[in-house]
């Protein structure tokens, strides 16, 4: 008898077909974030559960499923949705995606970042409704990226790799971490490990890259945000808690710092409406990982972790191995 293994929303083709292969599969029908409800209903009597980034799985989920959950393959890297712990306690593995979408993430990371250096998203605007009456020395004016200071408040893999596209604009690249960097790493980059005082006030760009903890919950807020350049950039491309949303909107307002560049927020998909109405903010749905390879690769991997788990063995992603133990 296969597995039953229920996917909260359907995924690229090819994990589709792999998964209704390998498992007795049930699908989220829909097109759209299912309801808590249908969340609850949709757990029991599985052996698996393959959720997204927008599922909230928690105790009371856990205690819905029952004793025959025994596996959580979350789809994405984050795994902020999952309470872990309670998961622990009930034996259930969790695994997430880590790695494959790196690069892409890092990709969109300095998409935004000279989207809105260069105002992209207002010229396309213009642009397209008719305004554009040929070349003038001052039309949408932007700023240079080249030559300028990178600041990354959290240097792990998908730190790195804006650090690496970076590089090749000639940015100077700071950062801050909370573990230590291998200096071999430091001399890769040319980067430069900061405090994050000094970082936020010495870069040009700051660009977040850590993952959503109780720690790292509101990392900026009105305090940073006075520290930054008023001709400073925040770009955020990892989970829209770690910025307090009003202060951003208020350290706009003020002209503290020059713009903003979102792809997630912190009441997601609520988006703060002033945020909507300022030219000099860009803003994104949540598509940091979106390209067809690596969401392929992301649900491949979901895939594999939950194929090894029912063969008797640890999954390659696991986030909690002591379960096992
Ligand atoms: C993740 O995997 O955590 C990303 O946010 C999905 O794009």
């Amino acid at each position: 008898m296969k597995p039953r293994v229920f996917v909260t929303r359907k995924l690229p083709p090819a994990v589709m077909e792999f998964l209704e292969k390998m498992f007795d599969l049930t699908c989220n029908p829909y097109d759209r974030v299912l309801s808590r409800q249908e969340l609850l209903d949709g757990v029991s009597g599985i052996d698996g559960l393959l959720p997204l980034l927008t599922d909230r799985i928690d105790a009371e989920l856990m205690d819905r499923a029952g004793d025959r959950l025994k596996i959580i393959a979350n789809y994405a890297v984050g795994y902020n949705n999952i309470d872990l712990e309670a998961a622990t306690a009930c034996r259930i593995a969790v695994t997430n995606t880590p790695g494959v979408l790196t690069d892409t993430t890092a990709d969109l990371t300095m998409a935004l970042l000279l989207g809105v250096a260069r105002r992209i998203t207002e010229s396309d605007a213009y642009t397209r409704s008719g305004k554009y009456q040929g070349w003038a020395p001052l039309l949408f004016l932007g700023t240079d990226v080249h030559l300028k200071t990178l600041g990354l408040m959290g240097f792990g893999r998908i730190g790195m790799a804006v650090a690496k596209r970076a590089a090749g604009f000639d940015m100077r690249i700071l950062y801050t971490n909370d573990c230590q960097v291998d200096p071999e790493v430091d001399k890769q980059f040319n980067a430069r490990c900061l405090d994050k005082e000094t970082l936020l006030k010495a870069s040009d760009f700051i660009s977040i890259h850590v993952p959503l903890t109780p720690q790292t919950h509101h990392l900026m807020g009105a305090r940073e945000f006075s520290l930054m350049k008023p001709t400073a950039y925040i770009i955020n491309t990892s989970r829209g808690e770690v910025i307090d949303e009003q202060a951003l909107v208020e350290a706009l307002k003020k002209g503290q710092i020059a713009g903003a560049a979102l792809d997630v927020y912190e009441h997601e998909p609520e988006i703060h409406p002033a945020l909507l109405e300022m030219p000099n903010v860009l803003l994104l749905p949540h598509i940091g990982s979106a390209s067809l390879e690596t969401r392929t690769k992301m649900g491949m991997i979901a895939a594999r972790n939950l194929e090894v788990f029912f063969k008797g063995e640890i999954p390659p992603n696991c986030l909690n191995p002591r379960i096992f133990s």
